[in-house]
């Protein structure tokens, strides 16, 4: 049985939760393998919302076992937050039920000050993170002094490992960014109360992964933020500091890729983008409060993480070829074409243009999104609420022409789109 691998296609928030959520009945393992608690996953399970931003979301289908792998950075006082919060909802999070890396790195109150004092120093240039510390994390990693989740076994180097750590970041804070210093005793104390809950958790998540796909068990890769936030392949320097694209998933988790099965790139039907960095097709006005939504309901576009609205604008093709390009899409979902229902005229870009000359491959380079303009196609939409449909041939002609125009400049098949934030509001390819 493979590895199924479900990624962003745009910059996050995606509804890649509606997907988790499908393809974790059929799977025995929901692995996530890079970021942290920037992600905000949320699926609507009948009257219950689950908001989760570190355990993979498919911990819901009580069958499914947790894994949070080797290319993720932990905060573990809000991963304790979250189990709690689980349980609470009915969701109880035992050892048997989850599995963290050893080897994913751990973040701190320090990653999270400095987090606050970069964006700070960067004034109106800052990158619009979600302040949650994953960049000083990575930074660490990187620099090979970061703090490891098996860090937590030993309690006595622990605390030398928190303390070199906090002390070092505290020299950061107050001679470069003019920051106030963290107790450094109080954090020691804080994660060696951290380690003491999550020590039962822990364990080597890539035999684990090995083991269950040998004996023949489904595992599925879920992916956090999206392919244009990638460090590598997004707009950078407007990135996160992992690697959401689906090779990540294959690094993050410690797997090799005769693993991998389907590729399901998650895409809405219109693009939204939260933080800073050029968006081409973005929009202001009656079209974006209409794409927007008021902030009245979970599925509007107000950040899970942040509260932030986000920024939102028209379907972008060339952006979406790009992420079938770099992730090796084999199948698209499209989510929230319910929103586009009774829209007076919309519109698709196609290409960009700029000095002239008309690009239909992004031209991600030195040159930043905000330099080309859209080359859009003009539809008419269709009028029909298409949030009671279920089979394909029910939706109205307009929206499987928007459909196949998305696949045909895609050039990757759609399988599924979303028509409501219900489980069942979901239309599968017949
Ligand atoms: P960071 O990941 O907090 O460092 O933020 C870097 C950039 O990624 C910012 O533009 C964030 O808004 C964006 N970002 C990080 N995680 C998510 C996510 O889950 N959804 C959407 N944007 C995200």
């Amino acid at each position: 049985m493979p590895l199924d691998i479900i990624v962003g296609a745009q910059w996050g928030d995606e509804g890649k939760g509606r997907m988790v959520d499908l393809f974790a009945a059929q799977a025995a393992i929901v692995a996530r393998w890079g970021g942290g608690d920037n992600a905000g996953h949320t699926v609507t399970v009948g009257e219950t919302v689950f908001k989760l931003h570190l355990i993979p979301s498919g911990i819901i289908h009580p069958h499914t076992v947790g894994v949070m792998g080797n290319g993720m950075v932990i905060n573990p006082e809000t991963l304790l937050a979250e189990m709690a919060k689980l349980e609470t909802l009915g969701v109880a999070v035992p050892p048997e039920r989850l599995r963290i890396s050893l080897n994913a790195h751990l973040i701190t109150p320090a990653h999270r000050a400095l987090d606050a004092a970069q964006e700070a120093q960067r004034g109106g240039g800052k990158i619009g993170t979600t302040l949650r510390g994953i960049g000083p994390a990575y930074v660490d990693k990187a620099a090979r002094r970061g703090l490891r989740v098996g860090d937590l076994l030993d309690e006595a180097e622990l605390a030398e490992k928190i303390r070199a750590h906090v002390a070092a970041a505290n020299q950061q804070l107050t001679q470069l960014y003019a920051a106030e210093p963290l107790d450094l005793e109080a954090v020691v104390t804080q994660f060696q109360e951290h380690a003491r809950r999550l020590r039962p958790y822990i364990a080597d998540t890539s035999v684990f992964l090995h083991e269950a796909l040998a004996d023949g068990q489904r595992v599925l890769g879920e992916g956090a933020q999206g392919t244009l936030l990638d460090l590598d392949h997004g707009t950078y320097p407007y990135v996160t500091s992992s690697h959401p694209i689906a090779p990540g998933a294959l690094l993050g988790l410690g797997l090799g890729f005769s693993a991998v099965g389907e590729v399901v790139g998650v895409t809405k039907v219109f693009q939204t983008r939260v933080g800073e960095g050029g968006f081409p097709t973005e929009q202001d006005g009656t079209v974006a409060e209409r794409l927007r939504g008021t902030g009245e309901n979970p599925w509007d576009e107000f950040g899970t993480t942040t509260g932030r609205p986000r920024r939102v604008g028209w379907l972008d093709l060339p952006l979406l070829r790009y992420a079938a390009r770099v992730n090796g899409l084999t199948k698209l979902a499209l989510t929230k074409l319910d929103i586009l229902s009774g829209l007076d005229g919309m519109k698709i870009c196609l290409a960009y243009e700029s000095g002239g000359r008309t690009y239909r491959e992004l031209p991600l380079g030195l040159r930043g999104l905000e330099d080309y303009t859209p080359v859009y196609q003009e539809l008419s939409g269709w009028a029909e609420d298409v949030r009671g449909v279920r089979a394909w041939a029910d939706l109205p002609a307009a929206a499987r022409d928007y459909i196949h125009l998305i696949e045909e400049q895609s050039g990757v098949p759609v399988g599924w789109v979303s028509v409501g934030p219900e489980r069942e509001q979901l239309v599968a390819r017949g």
